[in-house]
Formats: C-alpha cells, sequence, structure tokens
C-alpha cells in the first residue's frame, strides 16, 4: 500500500516556544520538523534541504521579516507552500503574504486542529502537484540536488548567467548532470518559454548533422524530398544546446563557428541567409583543450563557444551529496513503483560513500531504481548492494603511475576511511578490527588527515 506523503515541515519563529510546541505538535504526528528561529537561518535552511512546508511567523524583528522570507524562500522554490503565523494588528501584512503565494494564514495562538488541517491540504496540494509533474514526464523540472561545496557554487553560478545571453560549455564526466543543468540555465533565462532544442553531435552521421543543425531545401540531396527547418531555426528566440560537440566533423565546426560568429547561416542546397537569435549551450565530456592539441578540434570555435565555462566535478568528488541524491532517488522510484519509501542502512551507505561511481549521478539512478524494484525489504542493507561495490578497494581504483610508497598510502587512507564509516567512526571497534592500537589509528587518521 501507498503510504500517504508526508512533507518536511521547517518552522520560522523568533519565539522559541512557538517552535518547540509546534515542532511538538507535527513530531508527534510522524512529520520530520526542523526549526529556525530567524528569516535568514530559515531561508538558509531553506536552500540546503528539502522542506516541502514553511510555517512563518509574520512578525520578527531584525534582518528578514515574515514578507522578506517568504519572498526569499519563493525564489528557492515556489513550490514550497508556506502558512503565515500572524499575530495582532497584521492583517495587511497577510494580505500581501497571499498575494505572494503563502497558502494560509493562522491566527495566534494556534489550535491543534487547525495547524494539522493545514499541513494536510499542504500535502494533498503538493502531491497533486507533483503527480502532474510524473504524468507530464518532464525531468527537466526536477530539482538539482546538490548541497556540496562545488554544487552550491555551480548552482550559484546558474543563477548569475541565466539571465544574459553568454555561451556556456559545459564540461564533466559522463553522467554528471550536464543535460540538467543546461536546461536549467535555459528554464531559468527570459528564454524559457521559448524551445530548448538539443542535438546529440555524436549520434548523428557525419553527412546528416550540417542538415540536422541548419536545415536544408528540398532536392538538396538525394532524399531530401521536402524542406527541412533546422535546429537552429528551431531554438528561434530560444536556446540550442549542442551536445558531445568534440564529435563534430572538422566541416561541421566550420559552419557552427560561421553561425556563432555571424548570427547567420544558410540551409543545406539554400541560397537565402537565415537570421536566428539563439543562445547556445554546449557540453562535451573529453577534454576539449587535448582535442585542440590533436587538431580534431577548433580552437577559435572553442573560444567562441566558452565565454563561460562550467565544470561538473565527478560524484566521488563531491560524496557529501551522495546522501540528499539517494533519498530524491528512493522517493521518486519508490513512488513511481508504489512502494511506501525504503531507507538506506548506515553501513550501506558507507558502502556507496566509498564506491568511485565511474557513471557518476546516472549510474546512481539506475542502482536506486533497480534496488527499488529489486530489494525485499525496506530497508536497503550492504548484502542488498551489487557485489563491485563492496569490493570497491581493489587496486584497479589507485592509480599505476606512481611508486609503490605512495599506491601503499593511498590504500591504506582509503582503507581506514572506509573501515570507520563503516564502524560509525567507532575508534576502539576500528582499531580493533584493523588489528592495531587506537593511538596508532589516531596517528594515521591525523597522518591522512581523515575526519568524520
Ligand atoms: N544534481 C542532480 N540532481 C538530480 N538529478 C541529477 C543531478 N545530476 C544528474 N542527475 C540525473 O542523472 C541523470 C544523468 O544526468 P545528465 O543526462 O544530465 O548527465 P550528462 O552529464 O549529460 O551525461 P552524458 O555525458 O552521459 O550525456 C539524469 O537522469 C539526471 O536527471
Ligand atoms: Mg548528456
Amino acid at each position: 500500500m501507498k503510504e500517504p506523503f508526508k512533507p518536511n515541515i521547517l518552522i520560522i519563529d523568533d519565539e522559541a516556544s512557538i517552535c518547540e510546541s509546534l515542532q511538538g505538535i507535527l513530531e508527534d504526528e510522524g512529520y520530520n520538523v526542523a526549526t529556525a528561529c530567524s528569516g535568514e537561518a530559515g531561508v538558509r535552511h531553506v536552500a540546503s534541504e528539502p522542506i516541502d512546508v514553511v510555517f512563518l511567523d509574520i512578525l520578527m524583528p531584525g534582518g528578514f521579516d515574515g514578507i522578506e522570507t517568504l519572498r526569499r524562500i519563493k525564489q528557492i522554490s515556489p513550490d514550497i507552500e508556506v502558512i503565515m503565523i500572524t499575530g495582532h494588528g497584521t492583517f495587511e501584512l497577510a494580505l500581501e503574504a497571499g498575494s505572494m503565494g503563502a497558502l494560509d494564514f493562522l491566527g495566534k495562538p494556534l489550535s491543534l486542529d487547525i495547524v494539522l488541517a493545514k499541513v494536510e491540504e499542504a500535502a494533498q496540494k503538493i502531491e497533486r502537484r507533483r503527480a502532474q509533474l510524473t504524468q507530464e514526464n518532464s525531468e527537466f523540472e526536477r530539482p538539482i540536488i546538490g548541497t556540496s561545496r562545488p554544487m552550491q557554487e555551480i548552482l550559484a553560478k546558474i543563477r548569475q548567467i541565466a539571465p544574459t545571453n553568454g555561451r556556456v560549455l559545459i564540461t564533466g564526466e559522463s553522467g554528471t548532470g550536464k543535460e540538467l543543468i543546461a536546461y536549467a540555465v535555459h528554464n531559468l533565462s527570459p528564454r524559457q518559454k521559448a524551445a530548448f532544442v538539443k542535438v546529440n553531435c555524436a549520434a548523428i552521421p557525419t553527412d546528416l548533422i550540417e542538415s540536422e543543425l541548419f536545415g536544408h531545401e528540398r532536392g538538396a540531396f538525394t532524399g531530401a524530398s521536402s524542406r527541412r527547418i533546422g535546429k537552429f531555426e528551431q531554438a528561434d528566440g530560444g536556446t540550442i544546446f549542442l551536445d558531445e560537440i568534440a564529435d563534430m566533423s572538422p566541416s561541421t565546426q566550420a559552419k557552427v563557428l560561421r553561425a556563432l560568429e555571424e548570427h547567420e547561416f544558410e540551409r543545406v542546397g539554400g541560397g537565402q541567409t537565415i537570421r536566428v537569435d539563439v543562445r547556445v549551450i554546449s557540453a562535451t565530456n573529453k577534454d576539449l583543450e587535448a582535442e585542440i592539441q590533436g587538431d580534431k578540434f577548433r580552437e577559435d570555435l572553442y573560444y567562441r563557444l566558452n565565454v563561460v565555462p562550467l565544470h561538473l566535478p565527478p560524484l566521488r568528488e563531491r560524496v557529501t551529496d551522495l546522501p540528499s541524491l539517494i533519498d530524491h532517488f528512493l522517493t521518486r522510484f519508490c513512488r513511481e513503483n508504489q512502494k511506501s519509501k525504503m531507507l538506506v542502512h548506515e553501513k550501506a551507505l558507507a558502502v556507496l560513500k566509498g564506491y568511485s561511481w565511474p557513471g557518476n549521478i546516472r549510474e546512481l539512478r539506475n542502482m536506486i531504481e533497480r534496488l527499488v524494484i529489486l530489494c525485499p525489504h525496506d530497508t536497503i542493507r550492504v548484502d542488498n548492494l551489487p557485489i563491485e561495490l563492496n569490493h570497491r578497494d581493489n587496486l584497479a581504483q589507485i592509480s599505476t603511475e606512481r611508486p609503490l610508497r605512495e599506491a601503499k598510502s593511498e590504500f591504506e587512507y582509503r582503507f581506514i576511511q572506509n573501515c570507520l564509516e563503516t564502524n560509525g567512526w567507532n575508534i576502539t571497534e576500528t582499531a580493533r578490527q584493523l588489528g592495531i592500537e587506537r593511538t596508532n589509528l589516531h596517528r594515521k587518521m591525523r597522518q591522512y588527515d581523515i575526519k568524520r
């Protein structure tokens, strides 16, 4: 049976007693509840944690008042349902909050029944919206998960560059989220209502790519039985996403360069010059500078495309994002498979954190989907994980081009870190398992700068 959706709740109020009593009431009903004692703290919390419903005091001293806090929360995520808490003489403010998208307002003193009814109403509203999204199957409207420093920096950069027409070059290993980020740039830009047109340069045969990009006139070549509008034209007013750009042939590179320099091109087999207004975002998982060195990619095109570089680090370099990514995919796939929300056992999480994720977030997503379908209980344990994860410390992952001494140190470092995580950072237990003294373990942790 499908469990009812339990939203994550945040209470923002400068009065500690309100926070405490409201938290108590909601936790007794099984909700996950956090509190913040100021608007600023609340906004920070919303920016870093998956919150669905906020109770927000309308009058708070200093910094952000309720209205400013509401505005910022809606900016971070318009889908968060906000219930304002109002006192005497705040009727006008409450009206303003309503016009800014607050769900409702509750007067102090709060009534238990009304509080619970409001949360229920908010939960249903969110569920309806999500069900609709799933139906539309629009993956792109889904959030970009990531609170790690590199992801926060990328998100900040996206917000900064989205409103401009700056060309963006997104690099990163396969499965790191390049397409998701490209769409986010488009979706946050003034071009959002126009088309986002994707071209996978690697998937289109070389002799067809020019017609794919620029279109062709009837009879331009054998098989061109009618006029075709190319991707650049389809994207007029919007964004074109050139994926896998390192795979373009030299002649296509030359044509793309001209289209970028002059904002114009001709359809294949046509004399008419076509002008378009298109923002270009491109992506590759190859090292373009190396491709330039090897004469495979035009340097002038590289500089045209790479106005704003965005590099997505591999998942293994942002393991702090793993818990929230796992939670995000668990929520999604449990819902899609009509299962109640599953959990990951602490030790299994430690194993997942230690794995190198060569296929990055796509690999994680697929693995979680498989686990949701196949795991017989609602907690995923170490023995449910694919076998290769449990052998993660194999030598294959340690780069071979270095002295044995260094390789040994790396192995020792990873091995100790993994044992500590598996044992919940219990020093005595880890030292026992490793067969060394506790003092020796402490010394090694200092040596390798291993911290919880
Ligand atoms: N930060 C993220 N939060 C949530 N989902 C993500 C995130 N990054 C990637 N994904 C999901 O992981 C999958 C792979 O992402 P995407 O297709 O954008 O990667 P990519 O870098 O374009 O991969 P490739 O190089 O193989 O084309 C998608 O399902 C995407 O929605
Ligand atoms: Mg991609």
